[in-house]
């Protein structure tokens, strides 16, 4: 039997990304101080086709990795389903998260250190409690904040994991189905890493974290899962320890509003979980 050709499709959507007019290093708050600029950053947006890895074959979507392109779908079912009650993700999900992600990478151990919630309640403003969707293009942390990830919550033991093989890897899953909003990632190698990656200071009110904001390019390659399901993760990596040819170091990912979605589609629900990767010897 001849093989259906696949024609992979694309949305034509808006994504946000830093402006090339700043010139200083752009800052922003986690939590705004009062009568304080919360951020200096200038955004940019920009057309892009984002193409839908669903219209492409099972093989040319597997082939994306989180070593070869920084980003991975996974097709994974869990116990935990509402996401409504902490203990229970910290209990329950924490350790199915743990466990999905050793068995996709080899990890010898994972250390779960944060997770965000995307359920923004209608007509509430956004706070770090009721957040929505995150739709400026970004990568959770540079390789200095992702190094000082280690220490700041491995205590006695970062020292001897940092000799080995660290990553900061998101586990992006969908509550309910995504459609109006969905996630977008990028191919690490369509990205100009010395040009595309601008460093930005993350103020906390304790400490000072630093994540990437993205400037465009027109040979970055976008990629997203159209009605992303539940039962379908994306790992994104954010973090990598060891840099080897031909191996993707992070991913860039944002948001967007898919111009496609049907004018009544529900707002996104979504979990993501930042854990630290470690390959011991
Ligand atoms: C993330 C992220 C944005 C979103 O998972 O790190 O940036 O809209 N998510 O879910
Ligand atoms: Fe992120």
């Amino acid at each position: 039997m001849p093989t259906a050709v696949v024609a992979p499709q694309t949305v034509a959507a808006e994504l946000n990304f830093l402006s090339p007019t700043l010139k200083e290093k752009p800052f922003y708050y986690r939590t705004p101080p009062a009568g304080k600029p919360e951020s200096n950053i200038v955004v940019e947006s920009q057309a892009v086709n984002i193409t839908d890895l669903r219209t492409l074959s099972a093989s040319q979507r597997n082939a994306f990795t989180i070593d070869s392109a920084g980003f991975q779908i996974i097709e994974h079912q869990t116990v935990e389903k509402d996401f409504v009650d902490e203990d229970a993700i910290r209990n329950v999900y924490y350790k199915e998260t743990e466990e999905l992600l050793k068995s996709v990478t080899g990890a010898t151990r994972v250390f779960i250190f944060d997770h965000t919630i995307r359920r923004r309640k209608a007509g509430e403003a956004e706070t770090p409690e009721n957040r929505g969707p995150g739709l400026r293009a970004h990568v959770d942390q540079t390789p200095k904040a992702g190094a000082a990830r280690v220490h700041h919550h491995l205590g006695e033991e970062a020292e001897r994991l940092s000799k080995g093989r660290v990553q900061i890897i998101n586990v992006w899953r969908p509550i309910k189905p995504v459609v109006a909003t969905p996630l977008a990632y990028g191919d690490y190698h369509t990205f100009d890493v010395n040009k595309d990656l601008a460093a930005s200071d993350l103020i906390y009110p304790d400490r000072v974290g630093e994540t990437y904001n993205i400037r465009y390019n027109p040979s970055q390659k976008w990629y997203y899962l159209k009605n992303q399901t539940p039962g379908e993760v994306v790992l994104l990596k954010c973090y990598e320890s060891e840099d080897k040819p031909g191996r993707a170091l992070l991913t860039p990912h944002s948001a967007f509003i898919d111009p496609t979605a049907p004018a009544d589609a529900p707002p996104r629900e979504s979990i993501e979980i930042r854990a630290l990767v470690f390959y011991e010897n």
